[in-house]
């Protein structure tokens, strides 16, 4: 644990949970590495009454408790001086409530990951649009000019669509459980596009993409995580012999069922990890306004890898 001096500038992240962070991580090193007085710490933020309610409205009081809560927090934290803050689960889009300023791709997207002091309050970023951005340029993977797959519709799938968009992929398809909320996503995306951009599609409708064409595609859904790990959200290998580059969002594990199924018919695959990382590199270069050279960023990936 390295010396916090009475001169450090305080950041961190708030979320629930918050035990698995492993953005202190990432800080910390990025404060070692350029030398900068930062420390960063995690914070978990919950109502007091969380979980205790019963009854009919008991989820729309818990999530009133939940937004009490996080405003508390960021009117303490601001009080308290802190530089910046990360916000993650279940906080993303809460917390547009209680900043002064949102970013335009923030505001896009419907989604703040990353808060940064200013005058008065904190304004909103989304670093998780960018630092996926920056994630895929540092593994060549081409989005410009594209076809692009994308699995979900969810808020990860949300933010792969706006940065298609904004890197110039030529469509995107969403394919989806619900293929209601793929449908909403691409018509919204198409109307930011001002042009027929993206399509949504049924899961069992995969095969209606053309084969003989591979595909960058990009897992966005929660499938593949935690206790599902050993599934993948579409397991047809029929679908996979449309992959060419396989992303994953989740990091955790490092090869998911996704990814396996990727490979086997031939795909190169990543994972989520340096999106992680970037979106956390953003986020310290917007606190501290010191850019990150792709060394640092190498070494630091390098290390997080054991940290997974
Ligand atoms: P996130 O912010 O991680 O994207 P989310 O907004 O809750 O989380 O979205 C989760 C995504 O995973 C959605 O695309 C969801 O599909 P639905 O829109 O049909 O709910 C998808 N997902 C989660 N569990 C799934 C499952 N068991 N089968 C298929 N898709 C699933």
């Amino acid at each position: 644990m390295k010396d916090i001096k009475g001169t450090a500038k305080i950041c961190g992240v708030i979320g629930n949970p918050i035990e698995h962070t492993l953005s202190p991580f990432i800080h910390n090193t990025l404060a070692e590495k350029t030398g900068l007085d930062l420390a960063y710490v995690p914070f978990l933020v919950k109502p007091d009454k969380e979980g205790e309610q019963d009854g009919g409205n008991a989820a729309d009081e818990v999530l009133k408790l939940r937004e009490e809560s996080l405003g508390k927090a960021i009117e303490g934290a601001y009080a308290l001086g802190l530089l910046g803050l990360n916000i993650t689960v279940p906080y993303k889009r809460t917390v547009m409530n209680f900043v002064k300023e949102t970013d335009p791709i923030a505001k896009k997207v419907g989604a703040v990951n990353t808060l940064v002091r200013i005058d008065g309050g904190y304004k909103g970023y989304n670093t998780d649009v960018a630092g996926l951005g920056r994630a895929l340029e540092s593994d060549n993977i081409p989005m410009e000019g594209d076809d692009i797959l994308v699995l979900g519709a969810g808020g990860a799938a949300r933010a792969v669509g706006f940065l298609m968009l904004e890197k110039g992929a030529a469509s995107v398809t969403f394919l989806n459980r619900s293929s209601n909320k793929a449908e909403n996503l691409a018509f919204e995306l198409n109307s930011a596009a001002g042009r027929q951009f993206a399509r949504a599609l049924a899961l069992p409708d995969f095969r209606r993409i053309p084969e003989g064409k591979r595909f960058v595609t990009i897992q966005a859904t929660s499938v593949g995580l935690g206790a599902d790990a050993d599934r993948a959200v579409i397991e047809d290998p029929e679908f996979y012999k449309r992959v060419g580059i396989a992303v994953d969002v989740i990091f955790n594990p490092a090869e998911t069922k996704f990814m396996k199924l990727a490979k086997q018919e031939g795909a190169k695959t990543f994972n989520g990890l340096k999106m992680l990382l970037y979106q956390g590199i953003i986020a310290f270069e917007l606190w501290t306004g010191k850019k990150i050279d792709e060394a640092t960023a190498d070494e630091i990936y390098l290390k997080l890898k054991e940290q997974v």
